[in-house]
This record gives structure tokens, sequence and C-alpha cells, in this order.
């Protein structure tokens, strides 16, 4: 028998790979702290592998490159698009909130998708917290109009063990992916961001999902919790088309699975991806030392590579650091297991968001409070501003009690707002660009200033040599 025999009765369906080692792989092990100047020697050779698309910004990087890397985020997509000439450049895009932690006004949105689409970026994942597709609006329709890829995403969650229960059901998913497909989605992404899927999880909502809508499905998983490999396998059993990976230097652990296995793995079945094996081993050789560059920034403290913690309490990794760096200031990590308790508590309360950016840290903060002050004695302002509607609808009702303490003397008003959050913001694009007067020499500088109006403003004077 050849060795690429076995499965070839079967319908050829090549399964597409997505290569995030340049976005969510050095998000996920190195705190985002990737510089441009280690992606661009690698470029052109990662453009001819035939990945289909690669994702190289958005998410955390607008962040860490103005705050933490002095690099102007904007050059990075330019840059890459001059070598990766072939391959679709993605971006991760947090719909309303954009590369923020907030919803912006509709006028910095257009402003930053359009220039997005400028500088390079062709697919647009775009996402919300909530899943309240009213904040993808404004963004779709500046995608559209340039003529882009928009990947509609939907955040994976549960309140159970696997999914079903009352809120993340299968019915739940198949809504949401029709209401994608009405919006224009190019294609559907499952963003499992904390890794919960389960493999037949995974296979029983891709084949739904097959059924249900006619647009290409993308699964998005990470391997913090030692799922992922066998999900994206039963997912391709399943019928996925696109997957995500990372070369292996920026694989698995709290990032996607590898590449290479995957390719090696399928090889000769009726899903073989048609990649080079020995020209992605290269590359994975090379990218070795370049990795070992960032390997402070990798979570050293545990030796196994995943967090079995997950299968239990279901809280993103990211998300951990943030409520173990809260407690610790205060010299409360003892308080840990306390928080732990509460957060399902507290998620329910505020209305079962996924935990995502910018609800991890929303739910997380105020679990920290209540355990340390007593429940809802102290609220967020963030938290105010989600019981009043202002991140959008909740996949379940705010309790009542939790939303009265919450609005209580806030500044819109006592009575929740139900309409899309951003009809009732106020135009910022005009008042940022008057805050950094001539400290802004682009359109790109304005942008910076809106999303980030300190640590922006603070990139900027150090861009133009006014501060060391
Ligand atoms: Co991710």
């Amino acid at each position: 028998m050849n060795e690429r025999e076995n499965g070839g009765q079967e319908q050829k369906k090549p399964l597409k790979i997505q290569d995030n080692t340049f976005r969510d792989g050095h998000q996920s092990l190195f705190a985002t702290r990737m510089r441009t100047e280690d992606m661009l020697p690698l470029a052109e050779e990662m453009d001819r592998m035939g990945f289909w698309a690669m994702e190289v910004w958005g998410g955390a990087t607008f962040d860490s490159m103005h705050r933490f890397l002095d690099e102007d985020p904007w050059e990075r997509p330019r840059r890459l698009k001059e070598l990766i000439k072939n391959t679709p450049l993605s971006m991760l895009l947090r719909g309303q909130n954009l590369v923020g932690y907030r919803n912006y006004p509709d006028d910095v949105v257009r402003a930053f998708v359009e220039k997005s689409c400028q500088v390079g970026i062709d697919v647009f994942r775009i996402f919300d917290a909530l899943n309240d597709f009213r904040n993808f609006k404004t963004c779709v329709e500046v995608v559209k109009a340039n003529g882009k890829h928009f990947q509609g995403a939907i955040c994976y969650s549960l309140t159970e063990r696997r999914m079903g229960g009352p809120v993340f059901n299968l019915q739940y998913y198949l809504d949401k992916a029709r209401q994608l497909e009405d919006m224009g989605a190019d294609t559907i992404c499952i963003k499992d961001m904390a890794g919960l899927i389960s493999p037949y999880d995974a296979y029983k909502l891709v084949k739904s999902l097959k059924e249900a809508v006619q647009v290409p499905i993308h699964l998005h998983t990470h391997s913090t919790s030692g799922m992922a490999s066998m999900t994206y396998l039963k997912a391709v059993e399943a019928g996925v088309d696109i997957v995500d990976c990372c070369m292996a230097p920026f694989a698995l652990r709290t990032s996607q699975p590898a590449v290479e296995p995957m390719v090696a793995a399928l090889y000769g079945t009726q899903w073989d991806t048609g990649l080079d094996l020995e020209a992605l081993l290269e590359i994975s050789r090379k990218l070795e030392p370049v990795a070992q560059k960032y390997v402070e920034f990798m979570d050293t403290t545990r030796v196994a590579t995943i967090d079995v913690g997950v299968l239990q309490h279901q809280i993103p990794g990211g998300m951990i650091s943030n409520l173990v760096s809260q407690l610790r200031e205060n010299n409360n990590l003892h308080r840990l297991e306390e928080v732990f308790a509460d957060l399902p508590v507290t998620r329910r309360e505020l209305g079962t968001p996924p935990l995502v950016t910018p609800t991890s840290q929303i739910v997380g903060v105020q679990s920290v409070l209540n355990v340390l002050f007593g429940r809802y004695r102290m609220v967020a302002n963030q938290v105010k501003d989600l019981c009043f509607g202002l991140y959008g609808k909740t996949p379940t009702p705010i309790d009542p009690e939790v939303r009265k303490k919450a609005l209580k003397g806030y500044k819109r008003g006592s009575e929740p707002y139900e309409g899309r959050p951003a009809d009732i913001l106020a135009p910022e694009l005009e008042a940022a660009r008057e805050a950094l007067g001539d400290l802004a020499k682009t359109e790109e500088d304005v942008l910076i200033g809106a999303l980030y109006p300190t640590t922006g403003k603070e990139f900027l004077e150090k861009k133009y040599g006014r501060k060391e």
C-alpha cells in the first residue's frame, strides 16, 4: 500500500492551517514581547509555506509594542507586508474594543479599521467578549467597504464541564453562527481562548456548524488544558476547514498546537495539508534561537507544561496571573482559593460573560473585591459600565440586586441601557487630536493617542525625541 493511500478512497479535503507564531504564539508564551526585527528575517520563508493566513497583529500586540517595546505598532504589519506577499495577514480585533479594553466610539473604530486595512491587514478576526454582535457593526462596515475578509468569531465558553447547560449549549453556538452568516461573515471562527473545548464537543459542534451554515469553519484553541491536539483531530474528522497552529518553539503550553505534528499526523490522509514538512522543520530550527531570547518571559513555575487546573476551574491562564498580581499587591495571595470559589458566583451575577479580554479582567477584579471587602461593598468602575449596558448585552440577565448596587450614583444614570453601546458614545477622535497637538504628526499617531491616552502620549514623546 502506498503511504499516501491510507484514506485515499475518501474525498480529499486538505486541512488549512493559519500560523499564529507572530501574534498569539508569543502573546501566550512570552508576554507579547516578540520584536518586529525578530520576525522580519524569517518572514519570506514563512510566506512560502502555504499557510491559509498568518496572524501577525492585534490582540495585545498594539498595547505591548507601544508600552513596552517602544515600537510603533503600525510599522509591524506594514513591514511584514513588504515581505509576506502571498499569505494573507490576519489580525485579532476586539470588535468595538479594537485593541483596547473598552468600547470606543464609532469615529475611532472607523479610523482604526480603515488604517489597519491600509497597513496591510487582509483578514479581520472580530470578536466581542459578550458575543454581542452589535459591537461588530462598525468594524464590519469598514472591513467590507475595503474588500477585506471578515472572520466572525464566537467566544467559546462553558458553565458546565462540557458544552451544554442553560447558556452555552449547542443551540447557542448555532444561533450565533447563523447571525454571523447573516452579517456577511466570510468565515466563522470558534474562539476557544482558554483551551476548554473537549475533543468530542468540538466534533459535535463542527459537525453541526457545517450543517447549519455555508461558510468555512475555523477553530482556534489553546493547549493550556492539554486537550487541544485531540480536539483538532476530532474537529478535522468532523470537517473543520481551518485550524490555528504555531511553529513548534512558539507552540503548546498555553499557546496553540504546533504546525509540524499536525502536518505529520494528517500526512497521507484525506485531510493531508499538503504543506512541506521538511521546509517547516527548517524554519522551526531557525525559530528556536529566536524563542530563546524571550524565554525569561515564560512561566517556568511548574514542571507540567499544561495547567490541568483549567479542567476544573475553567479560568484562562492570563486571568489567573492577573488575579495573582492583584492579590499579591496587598499581601492577600493566600486568599486565591477563595477567589476561585467566588468567581463562578460573581460571573453568574454579572450575566455569565465568556471570560476573555476585557470581561475576564472585569469579573476577576470584582471577584477579588468581593472576597477582600465583602460582596459588592466596593464596585469596580468597569463593573458599573457593564451593569449599565456599556459593553452590550450579557448572555444571561445581570442580577437585579447587584445591578442596583452597581448603578447607585452612576454617572450615566441608574436605569440600564439596552441599545448598541456605541450609539451613546460621543466621538473622541478630534479631542484626541487636540490633546496631542503637534505631537501627533500622522493619523496613525492620533489613533495611538486616541486608544491609549496616557501610554500612547508617552510613546509619541519618545518617538519624536521629546523624552528619553
Ligand atoms: Co488565542
